[in-house]
């Protein structure tokens, strides 16, 4: 049977023989994955590793800061960040298309992530949160012809990136590489990365741009950013976090509608609310939360978030709708 302490001591061994005294470079995202392979790998190696935070400008309000201060302050493990927000709006600008939105944003963070590793480097190693499952989807394709050994010919599947340039291919640390998300989760825990990481719901490499249905601006982003903060407070706050699979919110900037508020008539945008449970985010339903909580959520973005004057809630399962709007 599978226990964390032995994973924990047997991972920490493997990557201190495969790595000897080299330099390994670790790209965080916040979530789970990364997170866990960071401590897991600070234990192991100490300042060996580097981490590197791309922020794209389209996380959730203040989540680059609590991750900075979480590893950094809290758990004394150095981060570089990487202030990428005017340069990944400015690929945006005029973008409509989701699919094209997906691969701008891919093909701007190997930019950026070239240039910072080369600038932070040379590293031999890169150590990716592979799990599982993305080992099998991935079987054969990430092979080096010539050692047989996997290389990093992708930034995790979730940044959408197609492949690195040759120039940047790393031997791959991977030790969560047996696990499953689950056991990720309490790999996590007992390196002691808190709750609000190993339980946080999954959220999408391209952000916020992706629930922008439309042009990606930064008044936008501010709006949706603001209107997303209070679903998660809300959502929270009735205890409905752990339930959900999922819980955000969508800036339709291409639709205006007519409201009212105070005697002043309002005209401005829709935002959509989405929460939905789900076993693995292959299949869906909406959450049959009460309605109060619905209204809490509808009156608090209305009266709070400037610029938006409606709030309509998915009742779209999934399939035949996605989670995501885009
Ligand atoms: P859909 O919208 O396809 O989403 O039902 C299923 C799950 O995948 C997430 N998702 C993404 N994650 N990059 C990601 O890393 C993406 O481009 C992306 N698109 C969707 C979505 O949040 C849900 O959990």
């Amino acid at each position: 049977t599978w226990t964390t302490e032995a994973f924990i001591e047997e991972a920490i061994r493997e990557v201190r023989a495969r790595v000897g005294d080299k330099k390994v470079l670790l790209a965080l995202s916040g979530g789970v994955d990364s997170s866990t392979l960071a401590f897991l790998l600070h234990r192991a190696i100490g300042d060996q590793l580097t981490c590197m935070f791309i922020d794209q400008g389209f996380m959730r309000k203040e989540e680059p800061q609590r991750l900075l201060r979480l590893f950094q302050e809290q758990f004394h493990i150095p981060v570089n960040y990487v202030d990428g927000q005017e340069r990944f709006l400015k690929q945006l600008q005029g973008i409509t298309d989701p699919e094209e939105k997906r691969k701008r944003i891919g093909a701007e963070f190997i930019r950026v992530f070239e240039e910072e590793s080369q600038r932070l480097g040379p590293f031999e190693y890169l150590a990716q949160g592979t799990l599982y499952p993305d080992v099998i989807e991935s079987a054969n394709t990430n092979v080096d012809p010539v050692t047989g050994e996997r290389i990093a010919v992708k930034i995790k599947s979730h940044h959408n990136v197609g492949g690195l340039p040759k120039n940047l291919r790393f031997k791959l640390v991977e030790p969560l590489r047996k696990l499953f998300k689950d056991e990720v989760r309490q790999l996590g825990q007992s390196l002691g990365l808190p709750e609000e990481i190993v339980r946080r719901h999954p959220f999408p490499g391209p952000g916020l741009a992706i629930r922008i249905i439309g042009e990606v601006t930064k008044e936008r982003l501010e709006i949706l950013r603001d209107a997303d903060m209070i679903v998660r407070q809300e959502i929270n706050r009735s205890g409905y976090y752990p339930k959900l699979w999922q819980a955000f919110a969508v800036l339709l900037p291409d639709v205006r509608s007519v409201g009212v508020m105070g005697d002043k008539r309002t005209y401005t945008y829709p935002v959509v609310l989405r929460l939905v449970t789900s076993e693995d985010g292959m299949t869906a339903d909406w959450a049959r939360v009460p309605y109060d909580l619905l209204a809490t959520i509808s009156n608090r973005i209305v009266n709070e978030v400037p610029g938006v004057n409606r709030v309509v809630y998915d009742i779209t399962s999934k399939p035949p709708g996605t989670i995501e709007w885009e």
